[in-house]
Order: structure tokens, then C-alpha cells, then sequence
């Protein structure tokens, strides 16, 4: 599957033939700057990303852990995931997101 990831800097970066289990792994996998300090268990936040709207709808709804973290990182918006929790499909092929800015406790 395919992947576009916008880095902070706003460049876009086009990852072909994705096979990691889950979009953290996907993005940190291409050596990209996303901390995923707790390793993927939705406890940090560090993974914040913008999700493209054009597929928002085809994620699993943000369940209460998620949601607890989002409300706690910099910046949340409406389109806001934590990338640890966004399993791979064909179904997402394509999918587009954007680095959340300062996606760290330590930089907020
Ligand atoms: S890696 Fe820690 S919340 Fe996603």
C-alpha cells in the first residue's frame, strides 16, 4: 500500500509497498520524526497526526484511551489521530497525513 506523509517542515514524503502492522510503525519505519515514546500503546501522545479527510471516515472511532491522550496533546483538531492506533489495510490505501506540530510532552 501506499503512503503520504507531510513532515513539519510541510514536505511531502510518498511511502510505496507499506507493510507495517500499524501507521506509527508505517512512518517511524521510514525513518521519519515521530517520538512514539510509549512504543504504541496509546499512552504518550508523541504519534499525533492530522488525518486527510478524504479517509478520516474509514478509521476505527477513536476509542476513550485515544481520546484521553488527544485531549492532552498540543494542538488537537478535529481530524486528529494517534498514529499507534491506526492498524494498515488495503482499505487505506493512499491515505494522506500530516505530523502534528511538537508531537511531544516535552515540547508543549
Ligand atoms: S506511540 Fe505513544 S501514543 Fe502512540
Amino acid at each position: 500500500m501506499k503512503l503520504t506523509i507531510v513532515d513539519r517542515a510541510g514536505q511531502s514524503i510518498e511511502l510505496e509497498n507499506v507493510s507495517a502492522p500499524t501507521l506509527m510503525r508505517a512512518i517511524s519505519d521510514a525513518g521519519l520524526d515521530l517520538t512514539a515514546q510509549c512504543g504504541g500503546c496509546a499512552s504518550c501522545g508523541t504519534c499525533h497526526v492530522y488525518v486527510d479527510e478524504a479517509l478520516l471516515s474509514k478509521l476505527k472511532p477513536v476509542d476513550e484511551n485515544e481520546d484521553a491522550m488527544l485531549d492532552v496533546a498540543p494542538e488537537r483538531r478535529q481530524n486528529s489521530r494517534l498514529a499507534c492506533q491506526i492498524p494498515l489495510s488495503e482499505e487505506l490505501d493512499g491515505l494522506t497525513v500530516t505530523l502534528a506540530p511538537g508531537s511531544s510532552f516535552e515540547e508543549a
